[in-house]
């Protein structure tokens, strides 16, 4: 939600800047803004779109300073209007961007208003520039000025402050949203995440909760909130900046579902030996706390919360625990119920997402065994809260349509489902068998790949469609879901997924000759269900399109297409059967001319609630 980016240095900064926010916009692409301290004065350019139109502001219009802040949106307080747009500015002096939500905003407005600050936006954001101003007023310094106003916001912010009278320095503040500072040499930046920072450094310090940062050319110091210094970690972080662009694909996503094989192969890495999971790969205590885990309570969202949903059918399965899968939105404003010695799991491709994380703090002190995150970043608030941590290692996943950060979900919940498994009855030779379906993964996911030519054809079918249904029955269910998701978010056609058994309860209602019907149906021991399913919206002159298992049998007929799949085993069929799901969402979107990658109103990391 909401990207931000500073700079201070010795030479113009607003390239810099600019890169940093095209890097930026998967967290929000509805406005854009940039202020620059232009020979003493606040330069301020803002448009409403994407960076590309803020860019064109800058070509007629530039700004060229050694200190400024940028900003892209996605509104929360406030219409989509340049007047929304940050950097918000007081007085012609105090610059600032903010990714969070203010949830006192309204009371200061009104104490600033009756001091005569007059407000030009309708966001929370500008109360924060009119605070700081007030406090400068007061003659204290930036950080003290910052300090003082942070104290009073209740909510989650990530704020980035310059003032037009302190031309060497900018002021930065974290609750909740992340902000990572980056070191350069006589200059110096920040950022909502690494990835924009990418081309000017690789050496980054990660704020932590309540940090405030004063940063300057030449030093960066980090206070706790209150006041005392803070000592924090360097990180040398070896991503390429090439791992954030597109290369030869049109758009990310139809590249993230292509680097699926060797995100699996990555994510597999260290977790085996001699046809055994290994638990230490978790950290040092897992062995011992996952030994002692009898429920699991798993708490995500989108599609992390569809990963989940397939974990609950393997680690029943395999480790015999009841296991309850939860929306993070939900779980974290309810009364829950912790049986004794529960497992706690957190699913997130980012680790920040509000309701996520906002559940893993209410977990913390709800007495649960331990605290587990699977997650594909690595310096993320979750994974830095939890005792106990799976990365995936998919690598920067920038199309807002998550792809290969579920599927390497998929592969490490089945792993920590067999781990798990362990010790709780699973036989060695099951443990093995798990072990070889983990590693036929990539193999099988590359030659689901090669049904992009025939899946890119079937999508001319779905372009002029209104609906369609997806079905599929157990662990598929959840894939049906994840399939109906990609629809919906990125070609805008309105999907659902059903488990195939539940249509008769209401679904079937909508079946004609226009409704198309997906169905997921590799050759498992539901098959004959599925098959009566199938049967039953044929009947209703519903269009089937089923993805199937050769061995399965099932052949074209009048009203259904049959899409040979390569064959799967059981375990890892969610995974191989999502590829063509998310190849067909790919496609019926570029059919459809809508913004792949940037789908409308939607964002990559959420971190607001
Ligand atoms: C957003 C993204 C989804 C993602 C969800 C949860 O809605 O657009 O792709 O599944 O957030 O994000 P997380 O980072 O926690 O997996």
């Amino acid at each position: 939600m909401c990207g931000i980016v500073g700079a201070v240095a010795q030479r113009n900064i607003t390239p810099i800047l600019l890169e940093g926010l095209r890097r930026l916009e998967y967290r929000g692409y509805d406005s854009a803004g940039i202020a620059v301290l232009d020979r003493g004065r606040v330069g301020l350019r803002r448009a409403v779109g994407k960076v590309a139109q803020l860019e064109a502001k800058l070509a007629v219009d530039p700004l060229n300073g050694q200190l400024g802040i940028a900003h892209t949106r996605w509104a929360t307080h406030g219409g989509v209007t340049e007047a929304n747009a940050h950097p918000h500015v007081s007085g012609d002096r105090v610059a600032v961007i903010h990714n969070g939500i203010i949830e006192n905003y309204e009371p200061l407005k009104a104490e600033l208003q009756a001091k005569g600050y007059v407000f030009k936006s309708e966001t929370d954001t500008e109360v924060i520039a009119h605070l700081v101003h007030d406090n400068l007023k007061q003659g204290v310094g930036l950080a003290e000025a910052v300090r003082e106003a942070v104290r009073r916001f209740t909510g989650a912010y990530a704020i980035v402050v310059f003032d037009a009278q302190a031309p060497d320095r900018f002021v930065v503040a974290r609750i909740a949203s992340p902000l990572v500072i980056g070191l350069g040499f006589g200059e110096n930046f920040v950022a909502s995440d690494v990835s924009a920072l990418l081309p000017v450094t690789q050496r980054f310090i990660y704020m932590e909760e309540g940090d405030i940062a004063e940063i300057t050319r030449e030093a960066v110091y980090i206070f706790g909130a209150d006041g005392h210094k803070r000592e924090r970690k360097v990180h040398d972080i070896a991503q390429r900046p090439e791992a954030a662009e597109k290369g030869q694909y049109r758009h990310f996503m139809l590249k993230e579902i292509f680097e699926q094989p060797e995100a699996l192969v990555a994510t597999l890495g260290g977790r085996i030996a001699n046809h055994h999971v290994l638990p230490e790969s978790l950290g040092p205590r897992a062995a011992e706390l996952l030994g002692r885990a009898r429920n699991i309570h798993i708490v995500a969202c989108g599609t992390s919360y569809h990963a989940g949903l397939v974990a609950k059918y393997w680690i029943e399965e395999l480790a015999r625990l009841p296991c309850s899968v939860e929306l993070a939105s939900e779980y974290r404003y309810r009364t829950v119920n912790v049986p004794a010695d529960t497992l706690f799991v957190t699913l997130s491709q980012s680790g920040e997402t509000a309701d996520t994380l906002a559940a893993l703090r209410y977990a913390r002190h709800a007495g649960y065994v331990a605290l587990l995150t699977i997650c594909n970043s690595a310096q993320s608030s979750m994974v830095r809260e939890s005792d106990l941590v799976m990365l995936t290692h998919a690598g920067p996943e920038i199309g807002v349509a998550s792809t290969k950060a579920f599927t390497t979900q998929l592969l490490a919940v089945l792993i920590v489902a067999a781990m798990l498994g362990r010790y709780n009855g699973l036989s060695k030779e099951q443990e093995a068998e798990v072990v070889r379906q983990l590693y036929s993964a990539a193999g099988t996911v590359e030659k689901a790949l090669e049904m992009d030519p025939a899946i890119q054809k079937l999508a001319e079918l779905f372009v002029e469609k209104h609906h369609t249904l997806f079905l599929g029955r157990g662990p598929m269910f959840p894939v049906a879901l994840e399939g109906a998701l990609k629809l919906k978010e990125i070609s805008y056609i309105h999907a659902e997924g059903y488990a195939a058994g539940e249509l008769k309860h209401g679904p079937l209602a909508l079946i004609d000759e226009d409704m198309p019907v997906v169905v997921v149906a590799p050759n498992n021991d539901l098959l004959d269900k599925l098959k009566s399913n199938i049967q039953v919206v044929r009947a209703r002159g519903g269009q089937l399109f089923v993805m199937a298992d050769v061995a399965t049998g099932l052949t074209d007929e009048p009203g259904t297409t049959v899409i040979p799949m390569p064959h799967a085993d059981t375990y890892i069929a969610p995974i191989v059967y999502t590829v063509p799901l998310q190849l067909l969402a790919y496609h019926v979107a570029v059919l459809k001319g809508t913004d792949v990658d940037q789908p409308r109103n939607l964002a990559k990391s959420v971190t607001v609630e």
